[in-house]
């Protein structure tokens, strides 16, 4: 089978690609057959040698999301056929295999069923944007530790970069969880895509006062804020309810202004889909499969994430779209559906 390998770290034109044997599923494994393999900045931090460390030295297949079919299970599995569609979840991490290959084997749990309805393309957005989405929307203490419709009833979030791949899951998922959605973005084309999203008001803050839009649009300000920028901080503090959370899934450092996230009982929080608790990650697949299963997810251009297909054999272009911060979802397609 092929597979796309980085034998180091370094630039995209590390990648190549390999014949490798077809790996057997093991006693509670499952072969899935690869469809697309989805590129997150995740992926292209890795393979540059700055990625979350988790143990695992090159040679590796890069790509954690993924989506295909099953084709073969391991000794005790039986709640899965041969032929169903399914998603699959931190395939890389801590494993040298990840799903920019013809064929993975990896642990039940990771591998997720879909309806045959759901697009492939749906399937690869799921691991990573949409359960560190589903994780930010869920940390506030008295709130729902799982998301369903009519969860965030009454509560307004405010999602900052609509148009990026966790923004736009952040967007979808709050949605159909009943959530007021605002969200920020910094272009008219991104605005577009974040109210095909599915938001609720959408604000250029290269163009607009956003303090001021959110006020107006929510007097009582966000209860949660699921950020991807920490120079928004002061901003946030402004803005959000008293008591409310935001939700940081970004790295850097950053000095807090203390004195306003106290006079409001603000919670920092800060999120990394990889290290979050067992139950946590049992949550937010069981939720997102649900979303998904219901048609509430959708990806491509109408609902706010364009595709951006390449080739198996065209992988190292496909890492550096993300790394140009390509707007939308990078795909490989690996194998033919
Ligand atoms: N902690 C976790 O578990 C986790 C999970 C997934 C992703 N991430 C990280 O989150 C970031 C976004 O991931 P993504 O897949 O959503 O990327 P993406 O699809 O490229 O979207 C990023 C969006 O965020 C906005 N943005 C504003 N300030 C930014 C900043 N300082 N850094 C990055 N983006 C900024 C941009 O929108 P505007 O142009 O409209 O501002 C852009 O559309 C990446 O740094 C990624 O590594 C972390």
């Amino acid at each position: 089978m092929r597979a796309a390998v980085f034998p180091e770290t370094g630039p995209a034109s590390v990648l190549r690609l390999v014949d490798r044997d077809l790996p057997l599923a093991a006693a509670g494994e499952v072969r899935v057959r690869i469809v697309l393999s989805a590129v997150n900045p995740t992926d292209t931090g890795t393979r540059a040698g700055r990625g979350v460390p988790d143990g695992v030295a090159p040679p590796r297949v890069p790509n954690q999301d993924g989506a295909g079919v099953v084709d073969a299970l391991g000794e005790g599995v039986s709640d899965l056929e041969p032929g169903d569609r399914v998603w699959v979840w931190d395939a890389g991490y801590g494993r040298a295999n990840g799903t920019a290959q013809e064929y993975l084997v990896l642990p039940r749990h990771q591998v997720v069923r879909m309806n045959d309805d759901v697009p492939f393309e749906v399937g690869a957005d799921l691991g990573i944007p949409a359960l560190t989405a589903h994780r930010c929307l869920t940390l506030v203490a008295d709130g729902p530790a799982r998301l369903a419709p009519g969860a965030l009833d009454g509560r307004t979030v405010l999602v900052a970069g609509g148009a990026g791949a966790v923004g736009n899951a952040a967007i979808q998922l709050a949605k159909w969880a009943g959530a007021t959605v605002l969200t920020t973005v910094s272009s008219k084309e991104k605005a577009a895509l974040a109210l095909a999203a599915g938001a609720d008001a959408v604000i250029d803050y290269r163009e607009e006062d956003v303090a001021a839009r959110v006020r107006e649009l929510s007097p009582g300000g966000p209860h949660v804020i699921v950020e991807v920028n920490t120079a928004n901080l002061d901003l946030d503090l402004d803005v959000i309810a008293p008591g409310g959370n935001i939700a940081i899934y970004v790295g850097g450092k950053f000095s807090v202004p203390s004195f306003k996230a106290m006079l409001k009982n603000v919670s920092l929080d800060f999120v990394l889909t990889y290290t979050t608790s067992p139950e946590e990650k049992a949550n937010a697949v069981a939720a997102v499969a649900e979303a998904a299963n219901a048609g509430a997810f959708r990806v491509g251009e109408e609902a706010g994430l364009p595709i951006i297909r390449f080739p198996l054999d065209r992988v190292a272009e496909a890492h550096e779209a993300v790394e140009n911060h390509a707007v939308g979802k990078v795909v490989i397609e690996v194998t033919a559906p």
